[in-house]
């Protein structure tokens, strides 16, 4: 077994060497030599190759691929290849295929065409897993165990009717019997009342809104139906390959929210995930930062890896943009100053054929006297420069609440805006913290808020007593906290907190809110500095609120909209710790936010990373007695960034205040 390289910045991705003859492999791993790769994730979509038929295996071409890439020196991660099932799987047992809410069973023909509950397709997986495990289990290329791939990401959740006995059963081992699910689901309303849990079914397509609880525990259950696929899969490693770290990917862009990973993470041996930038968004790079801290969080601070992104152009989204030069190495720098050792990219090779084609990888199909192969040495030389980086742990002062199920609930229906997205108040405070060149750790409830100076917390709309006390025990030790509207409205059950919203949060921010007032699409209210502060006032969207002052006080109010002259912003001041607990009860426009949020840095003492113009951004990783500043400057000015001190780990020579060409990036060893 070869361990996980740790003199570098790992370099490398997915190979799928069964679209290309032999002879291509040979050119593969010299040219994989050339470039400094030095992992590769080998056969996640290959079971068809491997079993073409029932009884029939053809594995030698894989002993062929990981001994050439064991001659190259080339770690690696071994697919469990269960991620999709082959043509004969789903011919033979069609009852494994999902079905979508409408009833439409989602045929094969695409990829992961397979139900999360179905036992049978657990029986195969496994079979395929424990095959691999017996063959390659002391091979000396093999460094680490994928699982399947991407869990959920085409079917999930799928409401066909073995879902619908198995959903029963999970809600058996939570409710215990119908009358606690009845309480819990609120089945008084609509006449919905159950007399007995075989009256349950998933929340298919129903004439109008389904109920809430329902829907929410539904996506519970499917994040457990599919960890219990992984489970089944990493308890076949665990004895045919013990010692070898196990890991699946996940996906943390924002536009995937299927899965629970908090639960998922106590079973992989190394956080890893996959991210490719959303071209729509008007700052992809920033949604970027946010996930890499957000797996950060997952992974408890530890450092964790990118499994796959992409090195230029993806090919599913409306229109594919490619990276500009020096992009790729921007956005890997990124990941890697927010606390990846490893960077992964979909795919080595970019397909001839199928779905896919159009995507992007390492070797691109003009071959190699081309822009983006120079990119990818360029990047492996990147990598093996920042060999001591590895390990180090990312500084962060600011921690930022979030919860998947938080969002399920938040993003449901019937709701006083359909404009409330969970994860938008989240990602605007991540952003305006990001220009002012402060870290934060997007973390899952359960984690220790004690520590941090800062807490935010945005539309938590869902939010458990332990959360809620999780924070207040937070601000009572000393962290100020920012809660944001539409937060601590309703507990895990999704019924409401009476009483004045925001209910889990009234007493620590000292305010209750009498009625939630939101605003029309095209309405703006103007905010300004209340009771004679100095507060820089601007404009809120999306939200008002009636909101009445307990033992806080004013910070912004409404100048005009529903309710002119009622506070906007609030500050209470926690007694004993004297932290700051700060409420904002509308969507500020981004000047607004950055001013409050310097505000409330500056009070709580949370300090940027560096001194940087806009633009340029700023990490620092520490380890070992030692710190790392990165700097990446996504601008197409030259910048400076002052008071670093050091020796510029990529190009060598020691930096005295850094100047940053247009695009450039830089990672300074301090001194
Ligand atoms: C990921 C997936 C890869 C590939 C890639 C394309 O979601 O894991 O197999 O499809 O997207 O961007």
């Amino acid at each position: 077994m070869r361990s996980w390289p740790s003199d570098r910045v790992v370099l490398g991705g997915d190979y799928n060497p069964e679209q290309w003859p032999p002879e291509v492999w040979e050119e593969d791993v010299a040219l994989m030599r050339e470039a400094g790769v030095s992992f590769v994730t080998l056969g996640v979509f290959s079971w068809a190759t491997l079993q073409p038929e029932p009884d029939r295996w053809e594995l030698d071409w894989l002993d062929r691929v990981m001994d050439l890439l064991d001659g190259a020196g080339v770690a690696v991660d071994l697919a469990t290849a269960t991620a999709s099932p082959p043509p004969w799987f789903s011919r033979a047992h069609p009852d494994t295929l999902p079905v979508d809410r409408e009833g439409r069973t989602l045929w094969p023909g695409g990829r992961q065409a397979w139900c999360p509950s179905s036992t049978v397709f657990t029986e195969h997986a496994t079979a395929v897993t424990a095959t691999l495990a017996r063959r390659y289990h002391d091979h000396p290329a093999l460094a680490m165990w994928h699982v399947s791939n991407e869990y959920g990401c085409h079917n999930a959740p799928c409401y066909c009717d073995r879902c619908a006995a198995t959903f029963r059963v999970w809600l058996a081992e939570r409710y215990g019997d119908v009358d606690a699910l009845n309480d819990a689901w609120g089945t008084a309303f609509w006449s919905q009342r159950y007399s007995t849990l075989e009256e349950v079914l998933p929340p298919r397509l129903a004439p109008t809104h389904p109920n809430p609880t329902q829907v929410l525990d539904y996506r519970r259950f499917t994040s457990d139906a599919l960890l219990r696929q992984y489970l089944a899969e990493l308890d076949v490693l665990r004895r045919l390959s013990p010692g070898v770290p196990v890991t699946t990917n996940f996906m943390t862009l924002d536009s995937f929210r299927h899965l629970d990973y908090p639960a998922w993470t106590p079973h992989v041996d190394v956080v890893s995930t996959d991210h490719y930038l959303t071209g729509a968004l008007d700052d992809p790079e920033a949604e970027l930062a946010f996930a890499a801290d957000l797996t950060r969080g997952l992974a408890g601070g530890d450092p964790w890896l990118l499994m796959e992104h992409s090195t230029s152009a993806v090919n599913w989204q409306p229109v594919n943009l490619a990276k500009r030069p020096g992009q790729m190495l921007r956005n890997s720098l990124v990941h890697v100053a927010r606390g990846a050792d490893t960077l992964g990219f979909f795919q080595w090779r970019a397909s001839r054929a199928g779905a896919e084609k159009f995507h992007s990888g390492l070797v691109p199909h003009a071959g190699t006297g081309t822009r983006l192969w120079d990119e990818v040495s360029g990047l492996g030389r990147a990598c093996r420069a920042l060999g001591e980086v590895v390990g180090t742990r990312v500084e962060a002062e600011v921690a930022l609440l979030w919860d998947y199920q938080a969002g399920w609930a938040c993003d449901q229906e019937a709701h006083p805006s359909s404009r409330v997205r969970y994860g938008d108040v989240a990602h605007d405070l991540h952003a305006a913290l990001r220009r002012a060149h402060v870290t934060v750790d997007v973390v899952p409830p359960g984690t220790d808020l004690t520590g941090y100076r800062l807490v935010l917390v945005p539309t938590l709309y869902l939010c458990s007593d332990t959360t809620a006390a999780a924070v207040a025990d937070a601000a009572a030790a000393g962290a100020h906290v920012v809660v944001t509207y539409f937060s601590g409205i309703v507990d895990e059950n999704d019924h409401v907190r009476l009483g004045g919203y925001p209910g889990a949060f009234r007493d620590l921010l000292g305010v209750h809110v009498e009625e939630l007032l939101p605003l029309a699409d095209d309405a703006v209210v103007h905010v300004s500095a209340a009771d004679g502060g100095d507060a820089r006032g601007g404009t809120g969207t999306l939200w008002t609120e009636h909101l009445h002052l307990r033992d806080a006080r004013a910070v912004l109010a409404y100048d005009d909209g529903p309710v002119p002259g009622v506070p906007a912003v609030t500050h209470r001041t926690v007694p004993g710790s004297g932290a700051g607990a700060w409420y904002v009860a509308t969507r500020l426009d981004a000047g607004c936010l950055d001013a409050l949020t310097a505000r409330v840095c500056e009070g709580a003492g949370v300090a940027a990373a560096a001194d940087a113009p806009t633009g340029v951004e700023v990490v620092r990783r520490r380890g070992s007695g030692r710190s790392y500043l990165f700097a990446v400057n996504h601008g197409d000015e030259p910048a400076r960034v002052e008071g670093v001190r050091g020796v510029d780990l990529l190009v060598g020579g020691d930096v005295d205040g850094l100047d940053l060409a247009a695009g450039g990036v830089a990672v300074v060893r301090e001194s």
